[in-house]
């Protein structure tokens, strides 16, 4: 079975009502990152965090996957599709994908402060909790281990992203296509797949306002994800043996 490699951006749930980051109405225009999305504003005022992943986390459980999230469902069909996204929403998962590589952390848990990727804080001690949530963070919420404070299981700016190498290595020798859609590609190292897969031998690029593909030999497909994936899905499902 081929398989395919889809790297996705906010810009895959846009049309299911989740804002992104940088386009006019986004996320990072109505809040600091360094407030909202840093070790140091969480230490600052992590009522502010929670507050802020709290009402990401319920806007995600009153949205549905739109047809670009079932495209690559659909997929599945025929390719080994592995999804690695920048999201942090399940929408995905809720579409029938299932394999997804959640780059920057997932909405749905939640983990101890003194987890073992801490930056620029000497942390007192180490520990690994995590746990599915199924409704937001209380501040005041602790680790049932250690005592320390429950928080997003996210990666905000400043920590480091588990890049998985020696599985990312193989994915980029075996993968048949690679598929970005819906990203800025401005945040790094995630940005960084899309140079990684150049090699790859079919390469497509979703995005409306493609800021990204031409240069490294994409098939620019210009226009929204749930218009351009499951025209694509198409395609790829119907060339496959
Ligand atoms: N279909 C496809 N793409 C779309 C759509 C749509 N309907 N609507 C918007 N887009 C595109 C925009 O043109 C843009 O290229 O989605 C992209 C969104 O870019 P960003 O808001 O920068 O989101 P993203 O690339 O996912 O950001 C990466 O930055 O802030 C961090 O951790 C955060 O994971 C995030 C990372």
């Amino acid at each position: 079975m081929k398989r395919i490699v889809v790297f996705s951006g906010a810009g895959l749930s846009a049309e299911s009502g989740i804002p992104t980051f940088r386009d006019s109405d986004g996320l990072w225009e109505q809040h600091r990152i360094e407030d909202v999305a840093s070790p140091d504003g969480w230490q600052r005022d992590p009522e502010l965090v929670l507050d802020f992943y709290g009402k990401r986390f319920q806007k995600m459980n009153l949205v549905q996957p739109n047809a670009a999230h079932y495209a690559l469902a659909e997929l599945q069909k025929k390719f080994d599709v592995i999804n690695i996204t920048q999201n942090i929403d399940t929408l995905l998962e809720q579409a029938g994908a299932k394999n997804v590589w959640h780059l920057h952390g997932r909405l749905d848990t939640a983990k101890c402060e003194f987890h073992h990727e801490i930056f620029g804080y000497q942390p007192t001690h180490r520990c690994d909790f995590k746990t599915l949530i199924s409704k937001p963070i209380a501040l005041g919420d602790t680790c049932p281990k250690c005592g320390g404070r429950l928080r997003p299981d996210v990666v905000w700016f400043g920590e480091s992203v588990d890049m998985r190498q020696p599985y990312l290595e193989e994915l980029i020798d075996t993968a048949s296509v690679f598929i970005g859609v819906g990203t800025s590609a401005q945040v790094y190292p995630a940005a960084g797949l899309l140079t990684l897969f150049a090699d790859t031998e079919q390469k497509y690029f979703i995005d409306p306002n493609p800021a990204y593909g031409a240069l490294y030999g994409f098939s620019v497909l210009e226009g929204k994800a749930s218009v351009k994936l499951p025209e694509l899905a198409k395609q790829l499902l119907g060339s496959a043996n």
